[in-house]
C-alpha cells in the first residue's frame, strides 16, 4: 500500500456498501467488509454475489485479494481508521427513514483505543441525522470519532460507471481534516469534491432524488394530457430536453418510478419537511401522480378488452428497471395486484427477477421466457425496458395470444413496428 492507499471498512454489505467496497478496492485501498448476515459473508467469502449487477462479480474477483469479508464490528475497526456505515434505512408507515440499523452501528461501537476514527454515511439519513450523531460521539467520549457525510448516488444497472465516474462527490463534515482524509480516498477519480457541512450534504441527497422524481412525475402528467389531445410524449420530451436548462435525462413517460430509493427518498423529504412545520405540497402530488400513473395501465386495459375478469394478462419485466434484479417498489407489483383484484389471470416473465419475484407478486404465474408467458393472453403489457424487449418475436406473439394487443408501458417498441406485425399498440402519451 502506498501512503494514499488506506484501509477501509464498510458495515453493510448490502447493494450500495458491496459496490462502494468493490470500487473503493479498485481505487487500490484494502477494505474490510462487514456484516451481521453470517450467511451472506460466507457467500461473499466463497466468491458469490447477491445481487445482479453488471460488471460487478468481475470487478470483485480482480479485487479479492484486497478485501475481507467479516461479520465482526472489532475486525472493521481494529484495522480501519475510515469506516463508511451502508447499512439500509427503509420507509417506516409514516413516510420517515427507519433508522433502527444506523443507531444500532453507533451503539454497538466497540471500545475504541486511542486511535482515531472516522465515522462515514453512506446510507440516506434524514438532515439532521449527522448532527445529532457526531454530538452524540462526543458525548460519548468514544475515543476519538469523527463524522462525515458522504451521499451515494448511484443507480442500479450502472453502479460501477456512476461510482468510477461520478458527476460529483458530495464530503459534508465538522472538521475540514475528516472530510480531506475522506475526500483522498477519492483521489483517482476525476469529479468535482464538494465540501459542505453535515445538514447540506444530507439535503443535497434528498433534493436530488426528489428532484429528479419530480421530473418524472412531470413528464408522466403531460403524457396524459397528451394523451387527451393527441400529442406524443416521446416528441414533447425530446423537444423540451433540447433546451439546456431543462435536458434530456429523466423524461421519459412510462407507468411510474419505483426501486429502492425514489419512493423512499421522496417520502422522507416530505416527512422531513413536515416534522419541521413545512407541509411540501410538490411532493406531495409527485407521490400521488406516480401511484396513480402505476395504475393506468388497467384502464388502458379495459379499454380494449372491456372487463377484465378472466381475462389472462401477460406483464413482460417485474424488476423496477432493466438491468436489475430488484422488485422493491416495482411498478409491476402494483400492476399485478391491481389485475389480479380486477379477476384476471396474470402471467409475467424477466429475464433475471423471477427467482426472486415469486413473494412479491404472489398468485402471478411466473414464465421462462417471452413466448410462454404472452401464450393464451388477452394482452402484453411491457412493464420493464429490458434490451431482449426491444425485438419481440411479433409473429409467433400473434399466433400464441387470444387477442393482440400490446401496451407498452415505457414507450420502448417502435409502434409502427408493432401495428405492422397486426397488434393494437398503445404507449404512455403517444
Ligand atoms: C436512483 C438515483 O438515480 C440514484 O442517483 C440514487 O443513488 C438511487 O436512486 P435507481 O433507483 O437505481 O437510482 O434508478 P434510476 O435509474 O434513477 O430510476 C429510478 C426509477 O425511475 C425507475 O423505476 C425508472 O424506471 C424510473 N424512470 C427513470 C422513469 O420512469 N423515467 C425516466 O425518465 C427515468
Amino acid at each position: 500500500m502506498t501512503r494514499k492507499e488506506r484501509r477501509v471498512g464498510i458495515i453493510g454489505i448490502g447493494y450500495v456498501g458491496l459496490v462502494t467496497g468493490t470500487c473503493l478496492a479498485e481505487l487500490g485501498h484494502s477494505v474490510v467488509c462487514m456484516d451481521i448476515d453470517a450467511e451472506k459473508i460466507a457467500a461473499l467469502r466463497e466468491g458469490e454475489i447477491p445481487i445482479y449487477e453488471p460488471g460487478l462479480p468481475e470487478l470483485l474477483k480482480q479485487n479479492r485479494e484486497r478485501m475481507i469479508f467479516t461479520t465482526s464490528l472489532e475486525e472493521v475497526f481494529d484495522n480501519c481508521e475510515i469506516v463508511f456505515i451502508a447499512v439500509d434505512t427503509p420507509p417506516t408507515f409514516t413516510g420517515d427513514a427507519d433508522l433502527s440499523r444506523v443507531f444500532q452501528v453507533i451503539s454497538s461501537l466497540p471500545g475504541l483505543s486511542s486511535d482515531s476514527h472516522i465515522l462515514v454515511m453512506k446510507s440516506t439519513v434524514p438532515v439532521g441525522t449527522g448532527t445529532k450523531i457526531s454530538s452524540e460521539l462526543a458525548r460519548q467520549e468514544a475515543g476519538s470519532i469523527d463524522y462525515v457525510s458522504n451521499p451515494e448516488f448511484l443507480r442500479e444497472g450502472t453502479a460501477i460507471d456512476d461510482f468510477m465516474n461520478p458527476d460529483r462527490i458530495v464530503i459534508g463534515s465538522r472538521n475540514a481534516g475528516a472530510g480531506d482524509k475522506v475526500a483522498a480516498l477519492y483521489g483517482k477519480i476525476d469529479a468535482p469534491i464538494l465540501k459542505t457541512n453535515i445538514p447540506t450534504a444530507e439535503m443535497i441527497k434528498y433534493a436530488s432524488n426528489a428532484f429528479l422524481a419530480t421530473k418524472i412525475s412531470f413528464i408522466n402528467e403531460i403524457a396524459n394530457v397528451c394523451e387527451e389531445i393527441g400529442a406524443d410524449v416521446s416528441v414533447v420530451a425530446n423537444g423540451m430536453g433540447l433546451d439546456q436548462r431543462i435536458g434530456h435525462h429523466f423524461l421519459n413517460a412510462g407507468i411510474g418510478f419505483g426501486g429502492s430509493c425514489f419512493p423512499k427518498d421522496v417520502a422522507a423529504l416530505k416527512q422531513i419537511a413536515g416534522n419541521s412545520g413545512y407541509h411540501f405540497q410538490l411532493l406531495t402530488a409527485v407521490i400521488e401522480v406516480n401511484e396513480l400513473q402505476k395504475r393506468r395501465v388497467v384502464n388502458k386495459l379495459k379499454k380494449h378488452l372491456g372487463s377484465l375478469t378472466d381475462k389472462t394478462i401477460a406483464l413482460l419485466g417485474l424488476a423496477f428497471k432493466p438491468d436489475t434484479n430488484d422488485l422493491r417498489e416495482a411498478s409491476s407489483i402494483v400492476l399485478a395486484s391491481r389485475l389480479l383484484a380486477d379477476g384476471a389471470y396474470v402471467k409475467a416473465y424477466d429475464p433475471v427477477a423471477i427467482p426472486y419475484a415469486a413473494k412479491a407478486v404472489r398468485g402471478v404465474l411466473l414464465c421462462d421466457d417471452i413466448l410462454a408467458a404472452v401464450e393464451g393472453s388477452d394482452a402484453a403489457v411491457l412493464v420493464t425496458e429490458w434490451a431482449e424487449f426491444a425485438e419481440l418475436p411479433l409473429e409467433q406473439m400473434k399466433k400464441l395470444m387470444n387477442h393482440p394487443l400490446i401496451i407498452d408501458g415505457r414507450n420502448f417498441l417502435d409502434p409502427q413496428q408493432v401495428r405492422d406485425a397486426g397488434f393494437t399498440y398503445e404507449g404512455i402519451g403517444r
